[in-house]
């Protein structure tokens, strides 16, 4: 959802439920973070998180509307700095990184508005999309060259996007635009691949469907996930974990079911 943020500032004593994991100490996952902070103004809107995202997880981000889920993600893919703390991705520091050199390290992202070009084709698209992880600085080639068009279509039909290859991206129903903004990264082969609402602006009866296919083409190509969703209905079906966020920190991660029961998360994130 893309609502105005009416969250208020976090306080340092916001208490953490017990189904919080500690994630402290060496970085464990494919995706690590530590101490992660960021401040805008008075918000913090990201307050010392410690994270670790396993291989083969599916993880659901809840919260409400100015939780911190998306500035989480953009420090995570080199959109935003954080003031303090360290990003690990498979091993390695990516913490200040750009989204250009974290991409070709195999994390792929979708963003809440869709970043497809309305004016090329949903081929064209996936063609620019694909040639960016072959691109290295100083040394351009043309892109036919760079691209593999055979992963190109792979991708297409993996998404059920095939029959729309020809028709411009800005013409398409906001869901198949949201499966192109998918498309887009998994073209270039991501490990984990990071998505902020994919169902959002999607009719309920849609969203399912939309899911559907994501869930099997991330399946199919065993890519590691986390998915925001408001969703609760959605976050049952699919996400094999759960991770709610409150005023900038994880209140409450594990097993989903156990999330959705924690008092925290019923008052501050269902209830909503
Ligand atoms: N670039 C920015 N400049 C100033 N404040 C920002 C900026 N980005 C986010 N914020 C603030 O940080 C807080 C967290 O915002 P964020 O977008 O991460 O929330 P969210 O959980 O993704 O919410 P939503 O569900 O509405 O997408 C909010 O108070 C928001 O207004
Ligand atoms: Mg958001």
């Amino acid at each position: 959802m893309n609502a105005t943020a009416t969250m208020t500032p976090t306080s340092s004593t916001t208490p953490r439920a017990a189904t919080a994991p500690a994630a402290a100490g060496a970085p464990r996952g494919l995706l690590s973070t530590r101490g992660l902070s960021l401040r805008f103004g008075g918000v913090v809107a990201a307050d010392a998180i410690d994270f670790d995202l396993l291989p083969g997880e599916r993880l659901a981000v809840v919260g409400q509307n100015g939780a911190g889920k998306t500035t989480f993600i953009n420090i995570c893919t080199g959109y935003l700095k954080a003031d303090q703390g360290q990003v690990f991705f498979d091993g390695h520091e990516v913490t200040g990184q750009s989204p250009r050199q974290i991409t070709r390290r195999g994390v792929g992202r979708s963003f809440q508005l869709p970043q497809v070009f309305g004016e090329h084709t949903v081929r064209e698209c996936l063609m620019v999309a694909a040639s960016a992880v072959h691109r290295r600085p100083g040394f351009l080639r043309p892109m036919a060259q760079a691209v593999d068009a055979d992963e190109v279509d792979a991708t297409l039909e993996l998404l059920q996007l095939a029959d729309r290859a020809h028709d411009l991206a800005g013409a398409l129903p906001e869901g198949q635009r949201k499966l192109l903004d998918v498309a887009m990264a998994l073209v270039l082969r991501p490990q984990l691949m990071i998505m902020d609402e994919p169902t959002s602006g999607v009719s309920t009866d849609e969203k399912h469907d939309l899911m559907a296919v994501l869930m099997k083409a991330l399946d199919e190509r065993r890519v590691t996930s986390i998915f925001v969703e408001h969703d609760i209905d959605i976050v049952r079906r699919y996400a094999t974990r759960l991770a709610a966020w409150i005023a900038g920190r994880i209140a409450a991660d594990g097993a989903p079911e156990e999330v959705l029961r924690d008092p925290l998360v019923v008052k501050n994130v269902i209830g909503e």
